[in-house]
């Protein structure tokens, strides 16, 4: 019997829906230390890149009405010293911790996700939608993303998924590209590109100008992007990423036609938000019956 909460990604079981999603968790290592991390299904490590990257100045984080602005720039030591330093409690965890790779080219992509086996992680999250760094996301075009993916898939036999971009248009096209450059699964999405002026200052809210936008407001948006992509691509697993906070947004997201969701915003007010959460899950599979939360995907009702 199939456990009611447990969900498969590919060739990837996860015992919860609930992924916690990269960068929202400081170094996971410390996040354990006060979080149940049985509750997820897997942790995302925080991108990391081929060397060192400094990230942006301050200011690099900003509230909004409904959610955040971040500009980190993706700070990181480079992979030789993440190895080194970050990740050696990764092989004792309760939860699958999965990679992050980020790089400037395809080649760094596939560099770094080379080294990954090294610190342990079951899996690889390809980051091809850090509005923060210069120039257009990766996961703005097809045949970009295609190489990147195709760079992680050639470097790694570990599973990956492609985390794209809801910025895209058409969504559906840079995922028909990740899939077919060989990702396991999708993740939808990372941060949209969001600004903010002060307009007593006349500053923005951050110093880079144009950040990541994250939070409740972008959910409407994801859930959008999510059911283009599970209705132009239906076997494809996804991990629905965007505004999460409440049980009910992931059973939305899963009736929009995700397998998993992640949370990430929400863990800044809440860093043990991923126990209500999954209880609320359960309640509502109890309270409608439903035997397994993998036959809820996509199964909304039309008008
Ligand atoms: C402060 C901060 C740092 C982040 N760092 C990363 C990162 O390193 N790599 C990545 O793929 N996504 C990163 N993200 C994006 C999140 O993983 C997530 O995709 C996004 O915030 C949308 O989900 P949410 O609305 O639940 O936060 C970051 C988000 C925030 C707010």
């Amino acid at each position: 019997m199939i456990d009611p909460l447990s969900v498969a990604l590919g060739p990837v079981i996860l015992d919860s829906p609930l992924v916690g999603a990269s960068g929202t968790l400081g170094s996971i290592v410390e996040f354990r230390r006060t979080v149940d991390m049985s509750r997820y299904g897997a942790v995302t490590a925080k991108s990391v890149a081929p060397e060192p990257w400094p990230g942006r100045v301050p200011p690099r984080m900003a509230t909004t009405d409904a959610g955040m602005l971040n500009g980190i720039g993706i700070q990181n030591p480079g992979i030789d010293v993440w190895i080194e330093e970050v990740s050696e409690p990764f092989r004792d965890m309760v939860v699958p911790v999965w990679g992050s790779v980020v790089a400037h080219d395809p080649a760094g992509f596939g560099e770094v996700a080379a080294k990954m086996p090294a610190a342990g992680v079951s899996g690889i999250e390809i980051n091809l939608s850090c509005p923060n760094l210069d120039g257009r996301p990766f996961a703005l075009d097809a045949d970009v993303t295609g190489d990147v993916v195709d760079a992680v898939r050639s470097a790694t036999d570990l599973p990956i998924g492609a985390k794209l971009s809801g910025d895209a248009m058409p969504i559906s096209a840079v995922a028909y590209a990740a899939m077919s450059a060989g990702a396991d699964w999708l993740v939808i999405a990372n941060t949209l590109m969001g600004a903010a002026i002060d307009v007593r200052t006349r500053r923005p809210a951050l110093s880079g100008l144009i950040g990541g936008y994250s939070g409740t407001g972008i959910r409407p948006i994801i859930v959008r992007c999510v059911l283009e992509v599970a209705r132009d691509l239906p076997d494809v697993p996804i991990v629905a990423c965007g505004g999460v906070s409440h049980s009910d947004h992931v059973i939305e997201y899963i009736l929009a036609g995700a397998d998993a969701v992640a949370i990430g915003t929400a863990h800044f007010q809440r860093p043990r938000i991923a126990d209500k959460i999954l209880k609320g899950v359960a309640r509502y599979l109890k309270d409608n019956d439903i035997e397994s939360i993998r036959s809820l995907k996509g199964a909304y009702e039309p008008w």
